[in-house]
């Protein structure tokens, strides 16, 4: 034996699960398990992509700067306390990696998001988890998870996967709760599914424990362009930026980001096609005896009889092309995750899903 070993927590990680793209044997597939924008990008970022100058020998800036001021100027936020990752999950890893370690906890709702245990078992910290109420994140139960041990809370508000969220007032309360010297991670990942939703930027404003992160891979429709952002007081954005890999984004990405963020015509068309399908789905599936709670997301948690009736109905969508997510991983065993698709999409997987239940199988 070598005696090399990986650090504590390291080997209590289950690697996260994507959502798969193909189904074995079938070939016209649609793929409603991971989020994406159905409408892709806009044209402005498409252009953007054909004129980037690749100076593939020259290293990027390591600060971001024209990404960052853009960001500002479109959301009204201090360029300064603004650090680019790739994909929030990074930002997620390098607030995870700088404030906590062995012998912390990291506390998250019993159905958050499947990376905020990956990322506390990979520094050595101890997950906690919190109960919900009904798939709605519980302040009160989270606040009572907490101990003087607890660095950091991730909440995703919208959440994923059960596509609820709550109130400004909520998070102000829970901000406001938590031990000194810990953390708040306001994850707003779906942010622009809320109209008007300011993604917890008023919060950082008000309080120095707050971070909030988003993202270019949900309503940008940029999923494989691999950016996200966060932003939180200078001081904790010059920790983070300690922790950050100096060239963690190719100039491909920050010039396409900053293209995609100043469309922002582009995220009111989605968030409409987004808004009016979501509630077209949510109402077919009612009809059909699927219910679901109200999603402010892109996607819809439909929920089933039993964990059998959802494994069944996943198998018959395969069957049909039609990729889903099951979410059992997530504590949801009677559920599928569907993401809100284009038309045709909506149309197919409730049409699917009306035979399902309707003795097809
Ligand atoms: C709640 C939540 N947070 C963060 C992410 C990470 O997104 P990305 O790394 O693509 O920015 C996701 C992606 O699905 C998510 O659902």
């Amino acid at each position: 034996m070598s005696g090399i070993q990986p650090q504590p927590g390291i080997m209590d990680i289950d690697l996260y699960v994507g959502g798969t793209s193909t189904v074995e044997g079938v070939k016209d597939v649609t793929k409603l398990s991971s989020n994406e924008n159905p409408l892709g990008c806009s044209d402005v970022v498409k252009d953007a992509h054909a004129k980037t100058g690749l100076n593939l020998h020259r290293y990027p800036s390591t600060e971001h700067e024209e990404l960052r001021a853009a960001i500002g100027e479109v959301h009204g936020l201090d360029p300064a306390r603004i650090i680019c990752g790739v994909g929030s999950d990074e930002v997620l890893q390098f607030i995870t990696h700088a404030y906590a370690g062995v012998g912390d906890e990291i506390v998250y709702p019993q159905h958050g998001f499947s990376m905020y245990p990956i990322l506390a078992n990979m520094v050595g910290a101890t997950p906690v988890v919190a109960a919900e109420r009904e798939r709605v994140v519980d302040v009160d139960a989270i606040l009572a998870a907490c101990t003087e041990k607890t660095k950091i809370v991730f909440v995703a508000n919208p959440a994923n996967p059960t596509g609820t969220m709550i109130g400004g007032n909520d998070m102000a309360r829970l901000a406001d709760g938590l031990p000194e010297g810990c953390i708040l991670v306001h994850d707003g990942a779906y942010t622009e599914y809320v109209q008007g939703f300011d993604g917890g930027a008023g919060l950082v404003e008000a309080r120095s424990n707050v971070v909030m992160t988003r993202t270019f891979s949900k309503i940008y429709g940029l999923g494989g362009l691999r950016v996200g952002w966060g932003y939180a007081s200078q001081e904790i954005i010059d920790v983070l930026n300690r922790v950050r890999q100096p060239f963690n984004l190719s100039p491909i990405q920050t010039a396409l980001a900053e293209a995609a963020v100043r469309d922002q015509e582009w995220v009111t068309k989605c968030r409409a096609e987004n808004t009016r399908l979501r509630a077209w789905l949510a109402e077919a599936l009612m009809e059909i005896g699927v219910p679901s709670d109200t999603s402010c997301t892109n996607f819809i948690l439909a929920r089933f009889a039993d964990q059998s009736e959802a494994e069944a109905c996943d198998d018959y969508l395969k069957s049909q092309g039609l990729i889903v997510r099951r979410v059992a991983g997530y504590g949801l065993p009677n559920c599928l995750r569907i993401t809100v698709g284009d038309e045709p999409s909506c149309r197919r997987v409730a049409h699917a899903i009306g035979q399902f239940k309707g003795g097809a199988r």
